[in-house]
């Protein structure tokens, strides 16, 4: 099986549907397996600190699940431009990874959630993928052969899939944001999978 990580932070269920909805695109492809991972939220030492494991949702990921995925979906909601501090966290720690080239030619793709419309959702995946090309990933986007992506209300941009949550994060993910995040998991999957085909 083809095994794809997606993995995020959310802190009011947005991008955490998203990943769900990425998720369902994944298995959509025929022997591909979607894993979902969350990272902890981060505090400075003199405050509590989150357990090992978190009292709802997926698990928090570990190196382990960096490493051994084939493909990697990579979400966070927007903080004044640009990704969220808890998942720059978990990425700054992933030097090891970085040096034996664990990722390297392994395909990503990165999506997003903002309070507005034009709140940063293309400056916040574009940040998200500075350290992937770093590791050497390869990045997905959404092609406009996406119908979707031309709607002029809410999320959807060719850099990945995006959602409008509006200021009380009152916005549910719409039917289109959903077609683009199901596209967007099944684009990466076929493109996982080719590759892995390829070695
Ligand atoms: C500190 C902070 C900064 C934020 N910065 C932005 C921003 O620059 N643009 C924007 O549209 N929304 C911004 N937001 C709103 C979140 O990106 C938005 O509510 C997002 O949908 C939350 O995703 P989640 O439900 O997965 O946590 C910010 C929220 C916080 C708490």
């Amino acid at each position: 099986m083809i095994q794809i990580l997606v993995l995020y932070y959310s802190r009011s269920g947005s991008v955490a549907e998203m990943a769900r909805h990425i998720a369902h695109g994944i298995e959509s492809v025929t022997d591909c397996e979607a894993s979902i991972r969350t990272v902890p939220t981060v505090s400075a030492t003199s405050e509590s600190i989150e357990p090992d494991i978190p009292e709802s949702g997926p698990p928090f990921a570990t190196h382990e699940d960096l490493i051994k995925c084939d493909g990697l979906a990579l979400g966070s909601p927007t903080r004044f431009g640009n990704m969220a501090a808890p998942m720059k966290y978990f990425i700054d720690s992933t030097s090891d990874i970085w040096v034996s080239g664990g990722l390297a030619g392994k395909p990503a793709s990165v999506f997003s959630s903002t309070a507005s419309l034009h709140g940063g959702q293309e400056t916040t995946l574009l940040s998200m993928m500075l350290p992937l090309m770093h590791h050497g990933m390869l990045m997905v986007g959404l092609p406009y052969t996406e119908s979707g992506l031309f709607a002029n209300e809410g999320g959807g941009t060719p850099y990945g899939a995006s959602h409008v949550a509006g200021d009380k994060n009152e916005r549910p993910v719409s039917e289109n944001e959903k077609e683009l995040c199901l596209a967007a998991g099944r684009r990466l999957a076929k493109i996982t999978k080719k590759l892995s085909a390829s070695q």
